[in-house]
């Protein structure tokens, strides 16, 4: 692996899903080192919507390179027409590069990077494991707030990665040489049950985080009386089930082979989760 950088390029580099977890960072990584990127969402001044393929070409003209996070999973079965319309995009207007974000443990996840793989472009595949971030800025923050993390997740242990991670390996393979067909799994340092993660965040929070292990059908039937839309709840279905079922529990070392250094571990990223205020319970106002 070698970092020299190919940020001489004057052409933007689009990251999508760019006010979403690992595309917020990735373009804070870009603009802090004076690299041109292009913010693409739904909320982007030109508007960029997965379920509209008209929006693809606007965003892609003129960029070099993109990093790709489909919404809200792979697994959804448009995710490949998509992908590849996406691609088709990339391809006619002249950009070079592709990095996609991937899910571990997939098949549906697995036929999106074969698609990026035969596009003729450079390419790197990032496989994520379950994010830390979906405690303090994702779906299990509501749970954490209120003291327990429901859960249809048995004992079965996630080697969780940090965004921040995720992000510097986007960045490097976005930016530098020596990534190119390159697939890293990215998982964290090591792997701890849902158990193990309430008992960090009551550490670090000073308050009682209970795991409750719960059934899916408990799971779905939370999910629908909360009003949850019934393909969300089919998709998390989905995703709990090919993701949190014990094959996903060893650590790999795609942090380590794409920056040379070991990933963050889950207590670090809690220390710092917990001094943003974020879990602390919000003082009630003042009534008036
Ligand atoms: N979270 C995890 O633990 C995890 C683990 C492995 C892989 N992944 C993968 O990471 C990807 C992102 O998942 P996430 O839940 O963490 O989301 P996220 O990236 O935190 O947030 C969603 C982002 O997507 C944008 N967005 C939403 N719907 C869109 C649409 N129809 N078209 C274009 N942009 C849209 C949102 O911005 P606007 O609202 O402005 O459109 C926002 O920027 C998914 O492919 C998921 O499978 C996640």
């Amino acid at each position: 692996m070698t970092n020299q950088t190919t940020s001489t390029d004057p052409r933007p580099i689009l990251v999508t899903a760019a006010t979403g977890k690992t595309g917020r960072r990735v373009v804070e990584l870009l603009e802090s080192n004076a690299i041109p990127s292009r913010r693409a969402s739904r909320s982007a001044p030109v508007p960029f919507d997965w379920t509209d393929h008209t929006t693809y070409a606007p965003n892609l003209k003129g960029v070099r390179a993109a990093y790709i996070v489909y919404t809200p999973d792979l697994s959804i079965p448009r995710a490949q027409d998509d992908i590849r319309a996406f691609e088709n995009a990339a391809i006619d207007v002249g950009v070079e590069r592709l990095v996609l974000l991937s899910g571990r443990g997939e098949p549906a996840a697995e036929a999106c990077e074969n698609i990026v793989r035969a596009s003729g472009l450079e390419y790197t595949l990032v496989r994520a494991a379950w994010f830390n971030q979906n405690f303090d800025e994702g779906d299990f923050l509501p749970m954490i707030l209120e003291g327990t993390l429901a859960l249809p997740a048995g004992d079965v242990a996630e080697p969780f990665i940090d965004a921040d991670d995720i992000a510097e390996v986007v960045f490097a393979s976005l930016t530098q040489h020596g990534h190119n067909t390159e697939l890293y799994e990215l998982t964290g340092p090591r792997a701890i049950t849902f158990h193990e993660v309430a008992q960090i965040l009551s550490a670090q929070t000073d308050r009682p985080i209970t795991y409750a292990p719960i059934t899916m059908d408990q799971f779905k039937a939370g999910l629908a009386d909360a009003g949850v839309p019934s393909d969300h709840i089919d998709l998390l279905e989905y995703v709990m089930s090919h993701t949190l079922d014990g094959r996903g529990i060893h650590p790999q070392d795609g942090v380590q082979r794409a920056l040379g250094r070991p990933p963050k571990d889950f207590t670090a990223y809690a220390t710092q989760a917990a001094e943003s205020g974020i879990w602390s319970p919000q003082t009630p106002a003042p009534s008036a």
